[in-house]
Protein backbone atom coordinates (compact mmCIF):
# COMPACT_ATOMS: atom_id res chain seq x y z
CA UNK A 1 0.00 0.00 0.00
CA UNK A 2 1.61 3.29 -0.79
CA UNK A 3 1.83 5.84 1.47
CA UNK A 4 0.19 3.45 4.24
CA UNK A 5 2.22 1.62 6.86
CA UNK A 6 1.22 -1.10 9.28
CA UNK A 7 1.04 -0.32 12.79
CA UNK A 8 2.28 -2.57 15.07
CA UNK A 9 -0.19 -3.35 18.36
CA UNK A 10 1.24 -3.74 21.62
CA UNK A 11 -1.24 -6.43 22.30
CA UNK A 12 -1.65 -9.06 19.54
CA UNK A 13 -4.01 -12.14 18.34
CA UNK A 14 -1.63 -14.30 20.84
CA UNK A 15 -2.54 -12.16 23.84
CA UNK A 16 -6.07 -12.36 22.95
CA UNK A 17 -6.42 -16.21 22.49
CA UNK A 18 -4.65 -16.33 25.80
CA UNK A 19 -8.04 -14.61 27.19
CA UNK A 20 -9.98 -16.80 25.63
CA UNK A 21 -8.57 -19.97 26.36
CA UNK A 22 -8.42 -21.49 23.01
CA UNK A 23 -7.02 -21.02 19.33
CA UNK A 24 -8.98 -18.86 17.17
CA UNK A 25 -9.50 -20.16 13.44
CA UNK A 26 -12.44 -19.84 11.06
CA UNK A 27 -15.11 -22.36 10.11
CA UNK A 28 -15.83 -21.86 6.36
CA UNK A 29 -19.04 -23.15 5.13
CA UNK A 30 -19.90 -23.24 1.53
CA UNK A 31 -22.71 -25.08 -0.50
CA UNK A 32 -25.48 -24.88 -2.46
CA UNK A 33 -28.21 -22.90 -0.81
CA UNK A 34 -30.87 -25.42 1.02
CA UNK A 35 -27.73 -27.62 1.71
CA UNK A 36 -27.79 -26.88 5.66
CA UNK A 37 -25.12 -24.29 5.28
CA UNK A 38 -26.93 -21.74 8.01
CA UNK A 39 -28.99 -24.39 10.17
CA UNK A 40 -25.62 -26.53 10.60
CA UNK A 41 -23.28 -23.07 11.52
CA UNK A 42 -26.05 -22.26 13.86
CA UNK A 43 -25.92 -25.75 16.14
CA UNK A 44 -22.27 -25.86 15.34
CA UNK A 45 -21.77 -22.42 17.25
CA UNK A 46 -24.07 -23.64 19.48
CA UNK A 47 -22.21 -26.85 20.81
CA UNK A 48 -19.15 -24.83 20.93
CA UNK A 49 -20.86 -21.97 23.09
CA UNK A 50 -21.64 -24.21 25.72
CA UNK A 51 -18.13 -25.55 25.42
CA UNK A 52 -17.06 -22.19 26.56
CA UNK A 53 -15.65 -21.49 23.49
CA UNK A 54 -15.81 -17.45 22.06
CA UNK A 55 -17.49 -17.39 18.47
CA UNK A 56 -18.92 -15.11 15.90
CA UNK A 57 -21.47 -16.62 13.33
CA UNK A 58 -20.84 -14.50 9.90
CA UNK A 59 -24.22 -15.69 7.77
CA UNK A 60 -24.35 -14.68 4.38
CA UNK A 61 -28.00 -13.90 4.13
CA UNK A 62 -27.88 -11.64 7.52
CA UNK A 63 -24.51 -9.73 6.05
CA UNK A 64 -26.89 -8.63 3.25
CA UNK A 65 -28.64 -6.81 5.17
CA UNK A 66 -25.96 -4.80 6.49
CA UNK A 67 -22.03 -4.79 5.19
CA UNK A 68 -23.26 -6.38 2.34
CA UNK A 69 -26.36 -4.62 1.45
CA UNK A 70 -25.14 -2.87 -1.90
CA UNK A 71 -24.18 -6.34 -3.39
CA UNK A 72 -25.92 -8.72 -5.79
CA UNK A 73 -25.34 -11.71 -7.74
CA UNK A 74 -23.31 -11.41 -10.53
CA UNK A 75 -19.84 -12.87 -10.52
CA UNK A 76 -18.40 -9.52 -9.46
CA UNK A 77 -20.34 -8.32 -6.88
CA UNK A 78 -20.28 -12.16 -4.94
CA UNK A 79 -16.39 -11.50 -5.29
CA UNK A 80 -17.15 -8.83 -3.36
CA UNK A 81 -18.94 -10.24 -1.04
CA UNK A 82 -16.31 -13.09 -0.20
CA UNK A 83 -13.82 -10.85 0.14
CA UNK A 84 -15.24 -8.89 2.98
CA UNK A 85 -16.78 -11.53 4.56
CA UNK A 86 -13.36 -13.15 4.91
CA UNK A 87 -11.68 -9.65 5.41
CA UNK A 88 -14.17 -9.60 8.86
CA UNK A 89 -13.76 -12.95 9.43
CA UNK A 90 -9.63 -12.46 9.58
CA UNK A 91 -10.28 -9.32 11.68
CA UNK A 92 -12.31 -12.06 14.70
CA UNK A 93 -9.83 -14.27 14.15
CA UNK A 94 -7.68 -11.40 15.00
CA UNK A 95 -9.65 -10.91 17.91
CA UNK A 96 -9.47 -14.01 19.32
CA UNK A 97 -12.68 -16.29 18.55
CA UNK A 98 -13.73 -19.14 16.68
CA UNK A 99 -15.47 -17.64 13.30
CA UNK A 100 -18.56 -19.72 11.56
CA UNK A 101 -18.82 -18.20 8.24
CA UNK A 102 -21.91 -19.22 6.38
CA UNK A 103 -21.89 -17.95 2.53
CA UNK A 104 -22.65 -20.29 -0.55
CA UNK A 105 -19.53 -18.50 -1.85
CA UNK A 106 -19.73 -20.42 -5.23
CA UNK A 107 -16.46 -19.40 -6.81
CA UNK A 108 -13.43 -21.40 -5.85
CA UNK A 109 -11.23 -18.43 -6.76
CA UNK A 110 -12.83 -16.21 -4.16
CA UNK A 111 -12.70 -19.10 -1.38
CA UNK A 112 -8.96 -19.53 -2.45
CA UNK A 113 -8.39 -15.96 -1.95
CA UNK A 114 -9.85 -15.96 1.72
CA UNK A 115 -8.09 -18.86 2.53
CA UNK A 116 -4.78 -17.08 1.39
CA UNK A 117 -5.98 -14.80 3.76
CA UNK A 118 -5.15 -16.53 6.90
CA UNK A 119 -1.70 -18.78 8.37
CA UNK A 120 -1.95 -22.38 7.72
CA UNK A 121 -4.10 -24.10 9.69
CA UNK A 122 -6.83 -21.30 10.53
CA UNK A 123 -8.95 -21.75 7.71
CA UNK A 124 -11.06 -24.73 7.72
CA UNK A 125 -13.45 -25.19 5.01
CA UNK A 126 -16.06 -27.06 5.14
CA UNK A 127 -18.23 -28.92 2.23
CA UNK A 128 -21.84 -29.06 3.05
CA UNK A 129 -23.16 -31.51 0.69
CA UNK A 130 -26.53 -31.71 -0.87
CA UNK A 131 -27.52 -32.73 -4.34
CA UNK A 132 -29.03 -30.25 -6.03
CA UNK A 133 -32.20 -32.09 -6.72
CA UNK A 134 -32.35 -32.50 -2.63
CA UNK A 135 -31.40 -28.89 -1.94
CA UNK A 136 -34.86 -28.08 -4.66
CA UNK A 137 -36.71 -30.53 -3.31
CA UNK A 138 -36.14 -28.57 0.32
CA UNK A 139 -36.87 -25.29 -1.18
CA UNK A 140 -36.90 -23.83 1.79
CA UNK A 141 -37.02 -20.31 1.07
CA UNK A 142 -39.30 -21.16 -2.17
CA UNK A 143 -36.11 -19.55 -4.09
CA UNK A 144 -35.75 -22.24 -6.30
CA UNK A 145 -39.24 -22.30 -7.20
CA UNK A 146 -38.78 -18.75 -8.21
CA UNK A 147 -35.32 -19.45 -10.36
CA UNK A 148 -37.25 -22.01 -12.39
CA UNK A 149 -40.14 -19.71 -13.04
CA UNK A 150 -37.21 -16.88 -14.17
CA UNK A 151 -38.42 -14.36 -11.37
CA UNK A 152 -34.61 -14.41 -10.40
CA UNK A 153 -31.82 -14.55 -11.91
CA UNK A 154 -28.54 -15.62 -11.57
CA UNK A 155 -29.47 -18.20 -9.33
CA UNK A 156 -26.66 -20.61 -7.69
CA UNK A 157 -27.53 -23.62 -9.11
CA UNK A 158 -30.05 -23.17 -11.65
CA UNK A 159 -28.63 -20.31 -13.32
CA UNK A 160 -25.29 -19.43 -12.19
CA UNK A 161 -22.68 -21.93 -11.39
CA UNK A 162 -21.57 -23.81 -8.28
CA UNK A 163 -17.68 -25.05 -7.88
CA UNK A 164 -17.75 -27.72 -4.85
CA UNK A 165 -14.37 -27.46 -3.29
CA UNK A 166 -11.88 -30.08 -4.17
CA UNK A 167 -10.17 -30.16 -1.05
CA UNK A 168 -12.02 -28.95 1.83
CA UNK A 169 -10.99 -29.68 5.35
CA UNK A 170 -14.60 -31.76 6.12
CA UNK A 171 -17.46 -32.57 4.39
CA UNK A 172 -20.76 -33.15 5.97
CA UNK A 173 -23.30 -35.10 3.44
CA UNK A 174 -26.63 -33.69 4.42
CA UNK A 175 -28.34 -36.08 2.76
CA UNK A 176 -26.62 -38.94 4.32
CA UNK A 177 -26.01 -38.05 7.62
CA UNK A 178 -27.99 -36.24 10.64
CA UNK A 179 -27.39 -32.30 11.61
CA UNK A 180 -26.15 -34.42 15.03
CA UNK A 181 -23.99 -36.30 13.20
CA UNK A 182 -22.37 -33.68 11.09
CA UNK A 183 -22.12 -31.36 14.28
CA UNK A 184 -20.26 -34.10 16.15
CA UNK A 185 -17.91 -34.70 12.79
CA UNK A 186 -17.27 -30.99 12.87
CA UNK A 187 -16.35 -30.38 16.83
CA UNK A 188 -14.32 -34.05 17.03
CA UNK A 189 -12.28 -32.36 14.14
CA UNK A 190 -11.75 -29.36 16.06
CA UNK A 191 -11.19 -31.59 19.47
CA UNK A 192 -8.62 -34.06 17.63
CA UNK A 193 -6.62 -31.44 16.07
CA UNK A 194 -6.23 -29.00 18.87
CA UNK A 195 -8.18 -26.14 18.07
CA UNK A 196 -10.47 -26.60 21.44
S1 LIG B 1 -22.85 -15.78 -2.19
O1 LIG B 1 -23.01 -16.54 -3.44
O2 LIG B 1 -22.46 -14.40 -2.44
O3 LIG B 1 -21.95 -16.47 -1.24
P1 LIG B 1 -24.69 -15.48 0.01
O4 LIG B 1 -24.43 -16.71 0.80
O5 LIG B 1 -24.11 -14.19 0.49
O6 LIG B 1 -24.30 -15.77 -1.53
O7 LIG B 1 -26.26 -15.25 -0.12
C1 LIG B 1 -27.07 -16.29 -0.58
C2 LIG B 1 -28.51 -16.12 -0.11
O8 LIG B 1 -29.12 -15.07 -0.82
C3 LIG B 1 -29.31 -17.37 -0.40
O9 LIG B 1 -29.37 -18.19 0.74
C4 LIG B 1 -30.65 -16.85 -0.79
O10 LIG B 1 -31.47 -16.74 0.36
C5 LIG B 1 -30.41 -15.46 -1.29
N1 LIG B 1 -30.40 -15.26 -2.76
C6 LIG B 1 -31.12 -14.30 -3.40
N2 LIG B 1 -30.85 -14.31 -4.71
C7 LIG B 1 -29.94 -15.30 -4.92
C8 LIG B 1 -29.28 -15.79 -6.10
N3 LIG B 1 -29.48 -15.27 -7.30
N4 LIG B 1 -28.40 -16.83 -5.96
C9 LIG B 1 -28.19 -17.36 -4.74
N5 LIG B 1 -28.79 -16.94 -3.60
C10 LIG B 1 -29.66 -15.91 -3.68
Amino acid sequence: MKNISWQKTIINKRHRQRLHGHKSFVLWFTGLSGSGKSTLANKVEAKLNSMQVSTYLLDGDNLRHGLNKDLGFSKKDRKENIRRIGEVAKLFVDAGLAVIASSISPFAKDREAVRNLFPNGEFIEIYTECSLKECERRDPKNLYKKARNGEISHFTGISSPYEPPEHPEIIVNTEEMTIGQCVNKIITYLMLKGYI
